[in-house]
C-alpha cells in the first residue's frame, strides 16, 4: 500500500473493505459501509385502540393492514396465519389478552381473574407450538396479578402497558440477535434459510433474517437462498419478499433444491428461527428445518438457530415434549387454497413443525449471546435464573 494509506492488515479479519484513491493517487483500504437498510414496516402494533397487523396471507401481492378490536378476530388471524412467527405471536397473545378483558364490566379482582383465565385459555388454543404465544399470555397475566389491589380499570391498563413493553423488547432483542449473529458472517457469505424468521415473524427486524440485515448494515455482501417452505410458502411469499425489499441478494428455491446447492459448495451457513427450544437445545421450527440440519451435518455446513430468550421453554427437558401443531390436509393437497394438487380424498399428513435435535445445531444465536454445546449446561448458565 502507498504512503498514507491504511493497510488491509490494520482491519480485523473479515471486515468488508473497499479501495479508495485520493487526489494524489494514493490508494488505501477503507471500511465498506452501507446506509441502514430501508423498508421500515411493522408487523404488529397497537394503534387507535386496535391491534394493527399486516395480513400475511395477502403477501407478496398486496401489503394490507388489518385493524382488529375483537378477540375472536385476533384468534382467527392467529389461526389462519395472518399474523405468525413466534415473537409476533407473543405480542399478539398479550394484546389479545387486553382485547379480551378490556370491556369486562365487573369491579372486583376475583371476577376479573376468572375472566382473565377464560380469555387466556381461549388464546392459548389458537396454536400449540410457539412458546412465545404462551409466554405473551403469561406476561399479560403476571402484569395483571401485580396490579390486583388496584381498581380494575388500572389492571386493564397494566395489561396493555405490558403488551406494549413486549413489542419494544422484541425490537431490541432482535437487534441484539442481529449483532451477535452478524459476527459469524464474513463478507461474501451465502446463507440458506427456511420459512420466515424475519420482520414479518417479529415486530420489525427478525431473528434469522435480522442476522443477515445486520451483516448487510455492516457493509458485508450476503447472498441468501430462501427455501420456498411448503405447504404455506412462508419462504417464498414472505422471506423472499422482505429480503428483496431490503435490498438483499435473495434467490428463492424449491425446498428439494437445498441438498444440490450444498453439494455444489454454494452454502456457507444455514440459519433458521425457532418456535420452541427445550432445555437441552432441541429446537422446534417450521417443518423441513430438520431436513436442512441433517443435510448440513452431512455436508459439514454450520447450522444455526436464531431465537430470543422468550422462545426457550426451560421447563421441558427435550424436544420430545414439544407439541407439534397438526394442520388441515387441504394446505398440502391444495396450492394456497386454490387448486388441488392431489386427488380428492387422498390421505394427507400436515405437521406444521419438526424438532431438530441439539446434536445437529452448531449454535443458538440469542439476545444474550451465542449459545454453544453442551447446550443443557450452557442454556442454563446463560438463560437460567
Ligand atoms: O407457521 P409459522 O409461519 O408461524 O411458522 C413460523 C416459523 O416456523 C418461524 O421460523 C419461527 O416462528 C421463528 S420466527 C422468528
Amino acid at each position: 500500500m502507498t504512503r498514507g494509506g491504511r493497510q488491509r492488515g490494520t482491519f480485523p479479519k473479515g471486515t468488508p473493505l473497499a479501495l479508495k484513491t485520493n487526489k494524489r493517487g494514493q490508494v488505501s483500504f477503507v471500511l465498506r459501509t452501507v446506509p441502514r437498510l430501508k423498508m421500515n414496516i411493522r408487523t404488529i402494533d397497537w394503534k387507535n385502540n386496535k391491534v394493527r397487523i399486516i395480513d400475511q396471507t395477502k403477501l407478496p401481492h398486496e401489503l394490507v393492514y388489518l385493524n382488529i378490536d375483537k378477540l375472536k378476530d385476533l384468534w382467527q388471524a392467529i389461526k389462519i396465519l395472518q399474523v405468525r412467527g413466534a415473537p409476533a405471536l407473543g405480542a399478539a397473545a398479550a394484546l389479545g389478552v387486553y382485547l379480551g378483558i378490556k370491556d369486562y364490566p365487573g369491579k372486583d379482582w376475583n371476577g376479573f381473574e376468572r375472566e382473565l383465565s377464560n380469555v387466556s385459555r381461549y388464546i392459548a388454543g389458537a396454536r400449540p407450538t410457539a412458546r412465545n404465544l404462551f409466554w405473551g399470555i403469561e406476561r399479560a397475566c403476571d402484569a395483571a396479578s401485580k396490579s390486583k389491589n388496584k381498581p380494575v380499570f388500572q389492571i386493564k391498563q397494566a395489561i396493555l402497558a405490558e403488551a406494549k413493553k413486549i413489542m419494544l423488547e422484541d425490537m431490541e432483542s432482535c437487534r441484539r440477535i442481529g449483532n451477535y449473529g452478524a459476527k459469524l458472517l464474513r463478507d461474501n457469505s451465502t446463507v440458506m434459510t427456511i420459512c420466515n424468521a424475519g420482520i414479518l415473524a417479529t415486530i420489525d427486524y427478525g431473528t434469522a433474517l435480522g442476522v443477515i440485515y445486520r451483516a448487510k448494515e455492516q457493509g458485508k455482501n450476503i447472498e441468501v437462498f430462501s427455501c420456498e417452505t411448503r405447504p404455506l410458502l412462508q419462504g417464498a411469499r414472505l422471506s423472499t419478499w422482505e429480503l428483496h425489499k431490503k435490498g438483499v441478494d435473495v434467490t428463492m428455491i424449491a425446498d428439494n433444491t437445498a441438498a444440490a446447492l450444498m453439494r455444489q459448495g454454494k452454502i456457507d451457513m444455514v440459519i433458521t428461527g425457532a418456535d420452541r427450544i427445550a432445555a437441552n437445545g432441541d429446537s422446534a421450527n417450521k417443518i423441513g428445518t430438520l431436513n436442512l440440519a441433517i443435510l448440513c451435518k452431512y455436508h459439514k455446513i454450520p447450522f444455526y438457530i436464531a431465537a430470543p430468550k422468550s422462545t426457550f421453554d426451560l421447563k421441558i427437558k427435550s424436544g420430545r415434549e414439544i407439541e407439534i401443531e397438526m394442520r388441515h390436509g387441504d394446505e398440502v393437497s391444495m396450492i394456497l387454497n386454490k387448486r388441488f394438487a392431489a386427488p380428492k380424498g387422498a390421505k394427507i399428513l400436515n405437521p406444521a413443525f419438526d424438532v431438530t435435535g441439539h446434536e445437529l445445531i452448531s449454535g443458538i444465536i440469542t439476545d444474550k449471546g451465542i449459545i454453544r454445546p453442551p447446550y443443557k449446561k450452557n442454556i442454563a448458565r446463560i438463560l437460567g435464573k
